[in-house]
């Protein structure tokens, strides 16, 4: 038997940082949305664990979060679950858009029913990282707390243009950026912005150069999580591959996804 499954990436259409934790994460509050943008994680039983990758190229294949959720399940399950696991990179890392999260989820799910295994996915999810919970069910969700408790609502027929200035902004750096502004921004609709573009300077002029070339004030470009992509909310697929056709960095067109879970 082998399992592939689709890894889909999330939007953040709103993001609002409520302050630091003792335990050094920041209290949030962010609406997440599943879009059609997806990595392929494929599995078959093996002798031996192994992992390829192919696609977008990826930064330390050896700690790869796939195999961190394989390291996971095996110590909850205290089971061995040797794997051949095929992962295809669509989403850019280091984006904003939860890449290495989606294919943590996806490959505890695809790996629980692989090797028959009754795990606390969820609490399991929890441990690999913030973001890797609502990658188990998806759709769309108000998360609050380190962004991990969630509160799913309907799913809106959404379509979006993504820009990726082909920079990968680590998570933590933009969240240590924003402890270390005097007075953090709390700019609507994504506090972590200005965090993100004190970092890498290039990221204002990207965006500014994405707004200008959109023309119209009512619907402007914002950034996803913590960067470095940006998403422009449009009306429809002609919209959005629209604003996607003048631009010369990676661009995609996506579309809001209800709950897979
Ligand atoms: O949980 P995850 O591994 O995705 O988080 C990466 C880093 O981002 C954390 O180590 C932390 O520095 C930062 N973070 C945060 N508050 C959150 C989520 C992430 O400070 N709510």
């Amino acid at each position: 038997m082998s399992i592939a499954l689709p890894a889909r990436a999330k939007l953040n259409l709103d993001l609002a940082v409520l302050g630091r934790r003792p335990d050094g994460y920041h209290d949030l509050r962010t609406t997440l949305q599943a879009i059609d943008l997806h990595d392929l994680v494929a599995l078959a039983p093996a002798r031996e664990t192994e992992l390829t990758i192919t696609g977008l190229p990826v930064t330390n294949p050896n700690h790869n979060s796939v195999l961190q959720a394989l390291d996971a399940l095996e110590i909850a399950t205290s089971r061995h679950l040797p794997t051949r696991i095929h992962l295809h990179k669509q989403i850019p890392p280091g984006s904003g858009m939860g890449g290495a999260s989606s294919d943590a989820a996806t490959a505890l799910r695809a790996l629980a029913a692989l090797h028959h295994v009754t795990a606390d996915l969820t609490a399991i999810a929890r441990q690999l990282g913030a973001d890797v919970p609502f990658f188990l069910t998806g759709g769309t969700a108000i998360a609050g707390q380190r962004g991990d408790h969630l509160t799913p609502i309907p799913t809106q027929p959404m379509w979006f243009a993504i820009a990726w200035p082909g920079v990968e902004l680590p998570t933590p750096d933009v969240y240590r950026a924003w402890d270390d502004m005097d007075e953090p921004p709390a700019h609507a609709p994504n506090h972590l912005t200005e965090a993100a573009m004190s970092i890498e300077p290039r990221l204002k002029e990207f965006a500014n150069a994405l707004n200008n070339l959109q023309g119209d004030p009512k619907h402007t470009w914002q950034m996803t999580g913590s960067g470095s992509a940006f998403f422009l909310r449009t009306t429809s697929k002609k919209e959005a591959r629209q604003a996607t056709s003048q631009l010369k960095c990676w661009a995609a067109v996506a579309q809001s996804i209800g709950p897979w879970a």
